[in-house]
């Protein structure tokens, strides 16, 4: 594991720290590791290379088996009621659909809330949880995981899964996609009043 820093990121938050991990059994795992011991700042990111236990909704298995993917998860201690992030799944669903489409000029589409779909088949998903304390939300990690240049594919996810390289034959640059993820995203954050930059 090494601490990073990432070029074009604009944020006073978001990206606070960013750590970096060839291998890890999953990114949300260690967001939330680190919360309860505390070791955490607000909006810290963790990215991977590999995952050998990702987690999906709905409790299903997300694979990063193979490196050059996008696969991270970040904190944020929001201080707003569960009322408020009502859509925020759903809003990272569309910031990642524009990002994609100004820089490369392809089109994902949205199956709401929280999956990407290229030819009918998915390409990403994100993943939102919280904790709360009362009817606060003390504690908002997400995770992100998009197949960029995913080229093999586990037998139970063949049928219903693709990458941006299979679909598009087009080499994204993970980086820039999550730094211009990160600062949209803070944006919004202050947009939609779900958090403050003091
Ligand atoms: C989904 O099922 O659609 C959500 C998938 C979320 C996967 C990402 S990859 C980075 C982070 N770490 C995990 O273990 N899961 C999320």
């Amino acid at each position: 594991m090494k601490k990073i820093k990432i070029k074009n990121l604009v944020t006073n938050v978001l990206g606070s720290e960013i750590f970096y991990y060839k291998k890890i059994d999953s990114t949300q795992k260690e967001i939330w590791r680190r919360i309860v011991t505390e070791k955490i700042k607000n909006g810290t990111i963790i990215i991977a290379d590999k995952q050998t236990s990702g987690v999906g909704t709905h409790g299903r298995i997300w694979y990063t088996s193979q490196k050059d993917n996008i696969a991270f998860s970040f904190c944020i201690f929001p201080n707003c009621k569960l009322e408020n992030l009502k859509n925020i799944t759903k809003d990272i669903a569309k910031i990642f659909v524009d990002i994609f489409y100004d820089f490369y000029k392809i089109k994902i589409n949205i199956k709401s809330p929280n999956d990407l779909i290229i030819n009918g088949k998915k390409v990403g998903g994100i993943l939102t949880e919280t904790r709360l304390n009362g009817e606060t939300v003390k504690d908002l990690v997400i995770g992100i995981g998009i197949n960029t240049s995913k080229k093999d594919f586990e037998d139970d996810i063949k049928s219903t899964a693709t990458s941006i390289y299979k679909e598009f034959k087009i080499k994204i640059d993970n980086i820039r996609v999550i730094s211009e993820f990160c600062n949209r995203f803070e944006k919004y954050l202050e947009r939609e009043k779900i958090f403050y930059i003091n």
